[in-house]
């Protein structure tokens, strides 16, 4: 591969400042983006990559191997977390099965008793009306009672289950913020209009508490410990999402970029990080920078890709806002937009790091099984950007 060879192939995209002169880095050609093509075959080839699962254990060992072919070291960090897990949740009315989503926090049961409808949308006095004694009250969500205060208003009526229905499309999952001593599935709205009062049905939540493994794929250049920019993006998808757009692309953009600067001397200026168990609370990377502080304290940027191979809308920065408004003064194209810190940056933010989020807008498929997309070139131009942002990011490294 061109890139492989950076005596006969750095140079010729050199941006204007003096980092990039003294860093030139390979330069975007045809055949890379076959490589990356490569890494997303290879990171959508098991299935979702939900944390601690074996998918995901095959995809750190993909990223490895690629890190190594290119003359990085890699270490796993490794943490632990609880997860609530559903194995399985439905209501069987007569032979009709309903599958569901256990909201989290319910309680694991199998229940057989008659529905009660709820109308309104679980108040009390909601509740009181529908006589729900003995029975499983079947409640739409309504945006002012939180799920949890409808069940625990349910529970505390006497019913022995609860079916919430969503209340627009899709299916309908939830937290109940904290545990409750009662069965609650959501449905969605299709679904729930399946459902009458006085019909004889059986409710099973099935879930379990299970203790997490995640960790953490870090490539550094030998003896590297004090990195002054941290490329990162999380691997991990949530459960029935292949996760190509969320969270592949990022992750093959910071491949990308390890690649790109694998024989420059930005290579020993930095980390490249691919995070585990983001989508169970950006969990990753508040380990990260929890267990490695003195390299977090350290670093002059961290740069989070998160969503950059489906074109929704035009590539965009979010993060630090002096870090974001100094990039589109060097790339005027560039979005700019405010970011609620829902991604791996969030957690460097926190500690002081001046971060960068790059992302593209929330697609159709966010979170769902038809995530099986992302675009090579679309990569390509995040990292392409990144780069020629980087004496943004690092401005007296020259
Ligand atoms: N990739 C998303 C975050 C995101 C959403 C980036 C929209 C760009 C545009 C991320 O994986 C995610 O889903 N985050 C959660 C929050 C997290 C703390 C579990 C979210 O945004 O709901
Ligand atoms: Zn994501």
């Amino acid at each position: 591969m061109r890139f492989l060879l950076p005596g006969v192939l750095l140079g010729t995209l050199l941006v204007t400042s003096g980092l990039s002169q003294t860093a030139p880095v390979a330069p975007a050609s045809a055949s890379s983006l076959d490589v990356i093509s490569t890494d997303l075959k290879a990171l959508l080839a098991n299935g979702p990559r939900v944390a601690g699962s074996e998918s995901i254990e095959k995809a750190r060992g993909y990223l490895e191997a690629q890190f190594k072919a290119l003359g990085y070291e890699t270490r796993r960090d490794e943490f632990t977390y609880g997860r609530f897990d559903d194995l399985g949740s439905d209501v069987r009315v007569g032979s009709r099965t309903i599958a569901g989503n256990a909201l989290q926090g319910s309680k694991g049961a199998e229940v057989t008793a008659l529905l009660a409808l709820v109308s309104g949308v679980g108040t009390p006095s909601d509740v009181a009306a529908a006589n729900v004694r003995g029975k499983i009250a079947v409640i739409s969500r309504g945006q002012n009672v939180p799920f949890a205060q409808k069940a625990r208003n349910a529970l505390d009526a006497g019913a022995v289950g609860v079916i919430i229905v969503n209340n627009t499309m899709g299916e309908l999952r939830g937290t109940l913020g904290g545990t409750l001593d009662l069965p609650v599935l959501g449905v969605s709205q299709a679904d729930g209009a399946l459902l009458r009062s006085g019909d004889s049905v059986t409710l099973r939540v099935r879930t379990v508490d299970r203790t997490v493994r995640g960790a953490n794929v870090v490539a550094y250049k030998k003896g590297v410990t004090a990195p002054e920019i941290l490329f990162g993006g999380h691997m991990d998808s949530v459960v029935r999402a292949p996760g190509a757009n969320d969270n592949a692309s990022g992750t093959a953009a910071v491949l990308d970029v390890a690649r790109r600067v694998a024989n420059t001397p930005l290579s020993a200026r930095a980390y490249f990080v691919l995070f585990d168990g983001e989508e169970d609370g950006l969990r990753g990377s508040r380990a990260f920078v929890a267990n490695n502080s003195a390299a977090t304290r350290g670093l002059r940027a961290m740069f989070n890709f998160d969503m950059v191979g489906v074109d929704v809308t035009p590539l965009a920065v979010g993060g630090t806002d002096s870090l974001s408004q100094a990039a589109q003064r060097v790339i005027p194209s560039l979005q700019v937009f405010r970011d609620s810190g829902g991604s791996d940056h969030g957690p460097f933010i926190d500690a002081g790091v001046p971060s960068l989020f790059f992302h593209r807008g929330i697609d159709v498929n966010y979170h769902q099984p038809g995530d099986v997309t992302a675009d090579p070139t679309l990569i390509r131009d995040a990292t392409d950007t990144a780069l020629k942002l980087l004496d943004t990011a690092l401005p007296s490294a020259r």
